[in-house]
């Protein structure tokens, strides 16, 4: 970025800037239609009812990368949500404060076409594609302004690092149980192609049941596919299980130590006892690479 763009960049207090939907050229389009039709493809069957409902209703394909101004009359509309734009991660105390006024915060920029199947920082496709069809279904709606209000209370208490752990597990890998199989409801994966795949039809991770302060106390992988997934029951009962006080859990959480990424626990309702296979099988192409 260069000193001009970081000067008119200058945050401002909610790190909102203007989209500048204008400026994406042709290419740009072509990534965006190009990563939408992959999904289209792959989503019915996986993805949750309410995700693609959600997709549907927003038209988010209709001439490649969407102009928040477009889809958020109709977002608006439907929960009293909106997208806004910001130039990328912002401080967590500035996310939380979105979220609690229902303003989902987006990256506007979008990958270059060599980086179709993996980026490390949330573009315009994963925030937009993967978040915002969910936030039209009024209960997860309301779930993610509670987690902004949740968010902004955790890092009083300083207890971020284990309220993260529900929002990665939840609204970025979550799966959802429904009576006609599991589904897939978590944006970080219905906007990658491989793991809308894996997370459902792969014998290596774990699937377990939610289970809200266990969930808390799971660390997660950031650079890879997740080891473990958890499994609501619906949105409802997510909902419903986030509700309490986290105060008394936080306490706990204070002296419980971590439970291991891919450990299986009796208590747990198991779906799916992963293999591990394919997280070893990564580790051990890993480990030469890391001796260097
Ligand atoms: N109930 C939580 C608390 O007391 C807030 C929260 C709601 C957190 C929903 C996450 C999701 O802190
Ligand atoms: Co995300």
């Amino acid at each position: 970025m260069s000193v001009a763009t970081a000067l008119s960049e200058a945050p401002s207090p909610d790190w909102v800037v203007d989209q500048g939907w204008a400026a994406y050229d042709a290419a740009d389009h072509q990534v965006w239609v190009t990563l939408y039709e992959r999904q289209k493809h792959l989503l019915p069957g996986r993805a949750c009812d309410a995700y693609l409902r959600g997709l549907e209703s927003l038209d988010l394909h209709r001439g490649g990368i969407p102009d928040f101004a477009r889809i958020n009359p109709e977002l608006q509309r439907l929960t009293g949500w909106s997208v806004v734009a910001v130039p990328g991660l912002v401080p967590d105390e500035v996310f939380f404060k979105h979220l609690a006024n229902r303003r989902f915060p987006a990256g506007r920029f979008i990958r270059r076409p060599d980086q179709l199947d993996y980026l490390s920082e949330p573009d315009i496709f994963h925030d937009v594609f993967g978040h915002v069809p969910m936030l039209t279904d009024p209960v997860f709606a309301d779930y993610m302004q509670a987690y902004g209000e949740g968010g902004l209370r955790a890092g009083r208490l300083e207890q971020l690092h284990h309220l993260a752990r529900l929002y990665w597990y939840t609204v970025e890998f979550g799966l959802m149980e429904t009576p006609k199989g599991l589904r897939i409801y978590g944006a970080g994966i219905v906007s990658s192609k491989a793991e809308s795949v894996f997370a459902l039809e792969d014998p290596s991770p774990n699937r377990l049941g939610f289970n809200l302060e266990r969930l808390m106390r799971t660390p997660y992988r950031i650079d890879d596919f997740q080891q473990t997934y958890f499994v609501i029951p619906s949105l409802e009962a997510l909902r419903e299980s986030t509700l309490q006080d986290f105060g008394p859990i936080y306490a706990r959480l204070a002296g419980a130590p971590d439970i291991q990424i891919e450990d299986v626990l009796p208590t747990d309702r198991v779906f799916t006892r992963g293999t591990q296979a394919y997280a070893r099988a990564q580790d051990a192409a890993r480990a030469p690479a890391g001796k260097i």
